[in-house]
């Protein structure tokens, strides 16, 4: 038989705290607007064809654009890009406009935002999403790819940014 333990949602994200992310923003644009929210719950499906997911918290209801819009962009950041990190997570309660001020931006494929000088930019069109627990799990066909200068990437673990 199945053994279960309660699992207390502060333990589980001490446990999650021990495992690196690697920090990316995840971006969109839809009627005018623009939307760049700084994840982590975000990896490859399949590589035939090119397929990655994100995870956003359905609970935020800035978070509808990227439903609305049917694309995003996952933009993987280097070290030097933490403070993007900070400001696309919201700690600085900038605009939506003073975080993009932050750094260039183009679009590839889509139209979703995608950051001049990231590691990597995985242009998508949305084919699929799910909904479980607090958050929506979006999969993306890539349909455009950059990627930007070799160097140090910016990952989170023990609730801090590292240098890899
Ligand atoms: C390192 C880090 C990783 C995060 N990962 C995710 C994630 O994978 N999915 C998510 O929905 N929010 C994640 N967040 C939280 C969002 O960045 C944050 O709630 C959002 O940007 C707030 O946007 P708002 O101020 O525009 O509402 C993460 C935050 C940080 C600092």
């Amino acid at each position: 038989m199945l053994k279960r333990q309660t699992i207390d949602s502060k333990d589980y994200r001490n446990a999650m705290a021990r495992y690196a992310g690697h920090v990316q923003i995840a971006t969109t644009a839809h009627d005018g607007k623009r939307r760049g929210v700084t994840v982590t719950a975000a990896c490859s499906v399949s590589d035939n064809p090119g397929t990655l997911l994100v995870c956003l918290n359905h609970a935020n209801p800035h978070n509808e654009i990227f439903a609305e819009s049917g694309i995003f962009a996952l933009n993987t950041l280097m070290a030097s890009h933490e403070h993007l990190a900070v400001a696309f997570s919201g700690l600085d309660h900038l605009s939506v406009e003073d975080r993009f001020a932050q750094a260039e931006w183009d679009t590839i494929t889509t139209g979703a935002p995608a950051l001049i000088g990231a590691a990597a930019v995985f242009d998508c069109r949305l084919i699929d999403a799910k909904t479980v627990a607090t958050h929506t799990i979006l999969i993306g066909e890539v349909t455009g790819l950059r990627t930007g200068p070799a160097g140090p990437a910016l990952l989170y673990m023990d609730r801090g940014y590292h240098s890899v």
